[in-house]
This record gives C-alpha cells, sequence and structure tokens, in this order.
C-alpha cells in the first residue's frame, strides 16, 4: 500500500506529465530545438552545453535550478542550452546525438572546420560548480599571449585588422577575455601582455592594470578603456570600432546546416573521440591552449560551493496511485502470440514474470515494482496522448515463456525478465539493469523509443508463422 509520503511522491511526479517544456521563455536557459539545433550550437563559434531531457523526467526536474543557475554564471562565456526530446520533432536529432536516457548533458565545442564541433559528453557532478568548471574549461583561447619580443611582429601583421590588448598582472586568460575574443573573431585580434613586460607597458604608457587599449587598424589613435572588467561594457567600447560578429549568423552566410556530426557515441567512446580530435587538432589554438595549461581563471567563480547532487534512482520512491490500471496479463500461448510474437507485430515489451508469483501472494518486491514502474509509465503516456508500444505482464503459468526463456537464453523460470521485441522488425532486447524502480525502467522504454542500445535479431523459430499456429499449437 502506498505510505502518504510516497503517494505525495507519486502526485508530484505525475503533476510533472503534462507539463510541456520544462524551461520556460523567461529561464536563463536557452531552448534549442531540431530547427535551430545547427545555427545556435553546432555553427556557434561559442562552446555550448546541451541537457537532452524529457518534460516528465524527474531527474530533469531535479536539476533545473541547478542547470538555470550554471546558466546565470555562464552568461556571456558559453551557451547553456536545453532540447525537449519529448517533442517529436526533436527526437531525430537527441537520437543522432546518441542520447539515451534523461538528462543527458553534451558539452559541444567549436571543431577546426565551421559547422562541425566537437561533442563531449559531461560525466562530471551535476552542480553548479561542476557544470560551469566543465564549460569554462572548453571556451576556445584565441586570445595571443604577448610577449615584448613578439609585440612588434604581432603588431604588424595585418595590419588593417583592429587589434586590442589587454595588460594585466594575471599569466592566465580569463574565460571573458576569452569570450570577448570569440564574439570578435576576425574582427578583432585579441592578446594580453603581463605587466612584467615593462617595455611593452612603458610603450603604451599603462600605469594600472587591467588596462584594455584598442587600436584600430590603419594607424588611427589607440582608445584606453579602464572601466570595469565586466563582459558587456568590454564589448560595447570594442563596438564603437567593429561590431561582434551576429550570433547566430545570418541566413545567407550560416554554416551548411546540413553537416550535423554522426554524433559522438555516448559516454566512453565520445571522450575518447574527443580526446582524439584535439590531440590532432593543428590550429594555433590548441597549441596555445596546450602552452598555457588548460586551466582557466573565471575570477568571480565561487570554489566552494556545496555540491547539489541529483538524487540517484533508488532514493526516488514512485509508488502507483491505486487508480493506476496494472499491465494486461498474458496468461494463454495464444494471447501471447497474438500480442507479440505474430510476425506482423511491432514492438511490444513484455515482463516474464518468475514462477513464485502466483495469483494470490504478493510478488516479491522487484517484481512489483517493476510492474508498477510499467504500468505508471503506459498511464503516463495515455494521460499525454502519446503513443507508445504496449507492456504485458506474461505469468509463469503461461506454457510458453519457459520455451520462449530458453530460445532467447534468458534466466530460468524462477527469475524475472523484462523483454522488447518487435516481431515485424526481427529483434528483442533485454533489460539488464538491476533496478526495477520507474527512473531506470523509463530510461530503458526510452530507449528503445529512440532506436537506441543493442538489439538481438531475432530467430526464425521465435515468430510464429500463421500456418504453425494451427499445425504445432504448443510449439515456440
Ligand atoms: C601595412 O603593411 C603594409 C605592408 O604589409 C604597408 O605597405 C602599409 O604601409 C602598412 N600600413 C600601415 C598603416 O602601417
Ligand atoms: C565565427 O568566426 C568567423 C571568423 O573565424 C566569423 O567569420 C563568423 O562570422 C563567426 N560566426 C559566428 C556565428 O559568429
Amino acid at each position: 500500500m502506498p505510505t502518504v509520503k510516497n503517494s505525495l511522491t507519486v502526485l508530484a511526479f505525475l503533476s510533472f506529465v503534462n507539463a510541456d517544456a520544462i524551461y520556460t521563455k523567461k529561464s536563463p536557459v536557452l531552448q534549442v530545438d531540431s530547427k535551430s539545433y545547427d545555427s545556435l550550437i553546432a555553427g556557434s563559434n561559442h562552446t555550448s552545453i546541451v541537457e537532452f531531457y524529457a518534460p516528465w523526467c524527474g531527474h530533469c526536474q531535479n536539476l533545473k535550478p541547478t542547470y538555470e543557475e550554471a546558466a546565470k554564471s555562464l552568461a556571456g562565456l558559453a551557451k547553456v542550452a536545453a532540447v525537449n526530446c519529448d517533442e517529436d520533432s526533436n527526437k531525430l536529432l537527441c537520437s543522432q546525438m546518441g542520447v539515451q536516457g534523461f538528462p543527458t548533458l553534451k558539452i559541444i565545442k567549436p571543431g577546426s572546420k565551421p559547422g562541425r564541433p566537437i561533442v563531449e559528453d559531461y560525466q562530471g557532478p551535476r552542480n553548479v560548480k561542476g557544470i560551469v568548471g566543465a564549460v569554462v574549461d572548453k571556451i576556445p583561447n584565441h586570445v595571443k599571449r604577448l610577449q615584448e619580443k613578439d609585440l612588434d611582429g604581432w603588431l604588424s601583421t595585418s595590419n588593417e585588422t583592429t587589434k586590442a590588448i589587454l595588460f594585466t598582472e594575471k599569466g592566465t586568460t580569463s574565460a571573458i577575455l576569452r569570450a570577448i575574443a570569440i564574439d570578435f573573431l576576425g574582427k578583432i585580434n585579441i592578446a594580453q601582455i603581463r605587466n612584467k613586460e615593462t617595455a611593452a607597458v612603458e610603450m603604451f604608457g599603462i600605469s594600472t592594470f587591467p588596462t584594455l587599449v584598442l587600436l584600430p587598424g590603419g594607424a588611427k589613435d589607440s582608445l584606453v578603456y579602464d572601466g570595469e572588467m565586466k563582459k558587456e561594457p568590454i564589448v560595447t567600447f570594442l563596438s564603437q570600432i567593429v561590431p561582434p560578429n551576429p550570433d547566430p549568423a545570418p541566413e545567407s552566410t550560416k554554416a551548411s546546416s546540413s553537416r550535423r556530426p554522426k554524433a559522438t557515441r555516448p559516454s566512453s567512446s565520445s571522450s575518447s573521440a574527443f580526446s582524439e580530435a584535439s590531440a590532432s587538432h593543428k590550429s594555433a589554438e590548441a597549441s596555445e591552449a596546450a602552452a598555457s595549461g588548460s586551466t582557466i581563471v573565471l575570477e568571480d567563480f565561487d570554489a566552494s560551493e556545496s555540491p547539489m547532487p541529483i538524487v540517484p534512482p533508488s532514493e526516488t520512491p514512485i509508488t502507483v496511485p491505486d487508480s493506476t490500471p496494472p499491465l494486461r496479463s498474458l496468461v494463454t500461448l495464444a494471447d501471447l502470440i497474438l500480442s507479440c510474437l505474430d510476425p506482423k507485430i511491432g514492438t511490444c515489451v513484455m515482463a516474464l514474470l518468475p514462477s513464485q508469483v502466483d495469483a494470490d501472494a504478493t510478488p516479491p518486491e522487484p517484481v512489483a515494482q517493476a510492474l508498477k514502474s510499467l504500468a505508471l509509465i503506459a498511464e503516463k503516456h495515455v494521460k499525454r496522448k502519446a503513443k507508445l508500444f504496449p507492456f504485458y505482464a506474461v505469468p509463469a503459468e503461461n506454457e510458453a515463456t519457459e520455451k520462449l526463456r530458453d530460445k532467447l537464453g534468458l534466466k530460468p523460470v524462477t527469475e524475472l525478465e523484462i523483454i522488447a521485441m518487435n516481431t515485424k522488425r526481427g529483434w528483442w532486447r533485454r533489460y539488464s539493469g538491476e533496478n526495477t524502480d520507474v527512473v531506470s525502467m523509463e530510461s530503458f522504454i526510452d530507449a528503445i523509443k529512440l532506436g537506441d542500445g543493442k538489439k538481438e535479431s531475432l530467430d526464425e523459430g521465435v515468430i510464429l508463422q500463421p500456418a504453425e499456429k494451427e499445425a504445432d499449437h504448443d510449439e515456440l
């Protein structure tokens, strides 16, 4: 029986069911869809972090305050965006990005070719500090760190191009200056010079640090900025000579939009793809980043903030309210064939119940939980009028289950097995997780919906031909 606390959790959970996007228009989180993804994210010169989520996912709801806080901290430095993978029109994008569960966070950094970013899974802690730190670390550095001996050379190359120099006491390049250099990429060349380089400091008559000097192209008089070291006023100051790049780029000049990366396969493989890509990345940016180490100082970043971890699945008690319709039971072989095994059936999900579950006894906890989880997921889809393949409970008394388990190489009939099958397409897959809570079950169902994950191909023998059904009634 659900306790009061559990029922409240269920109510809270169900209240998300009809929710649209998690983030409102006013949210600091940028909402991106399959149409805008290329121009806003893939084609940007800025680094982005993108959350792929579903509105009904409890962990996504839990992440929201943290993610919005991260978006505020990263404002002007990097893009913090979210894609609602529950929208039909976004499903292909989510699947191409290798999304297998919600929420999935990916950091998308411009590559050496426009529109071909480097995508990496974010697997760090889901707190503001972790997210902001990881994103800041991936902001490209186009700022040249100059020593006196290089100053003349740097000033005389492309002498018609506007330049800016930050005189600073710091040896590292701030995230703000990196972001500004990206805004003005190709328009203003930006460098920084340390206060120790006294000849350069004297040459420009600098007496306080930091000071930003703007050198309009073609030997016009230089302009000195000594306002606050904040992004907005600096951009305004620089814009009096050259406006920043419009981001997103205007339609006509937009980077080819059809070239979405064959997205990085998830997790482990994508991070190795990333290191490979950066290792072979020969641009000045990469070598400079390598020379300076990858640590970037974000001055106003509060490193003492306490982590706010996401509640792990096992701590998310969700019970089915009594009104949730239970799964349909496939008691007879005929039921099983008509519902799942006939060759014309699409995807169906079966919970093959263990033999000790008899009709009158209360099933063991994981089995009861699996049935409740599936029932709840099915009900949510019904409430949202969303299409979903059917879920069934198959009791061990159904004479076919033992043979089915045998053919598929599943555990013996004393164990619970949850499988999905599509006879029309000839595949099946097994739920191999330990947990049967709703969040774990939902990731399994989502992966099937997105067509992700490993599928086994179905042997001929499992799919019954109509003739066989007649002739050989209990052969499977
Ligand atoms: C820019 O450089 C070119 C040669 O590369 C030179 O002819 C020209 O005078 C320079 N212009 C300025 C303003 O220094
Ligand atoms: C990206 O940078 C290039 C210069 O390298 C610039 O031409 C282009 O407009 C920038 N794109 C955007 C979207 O800012």
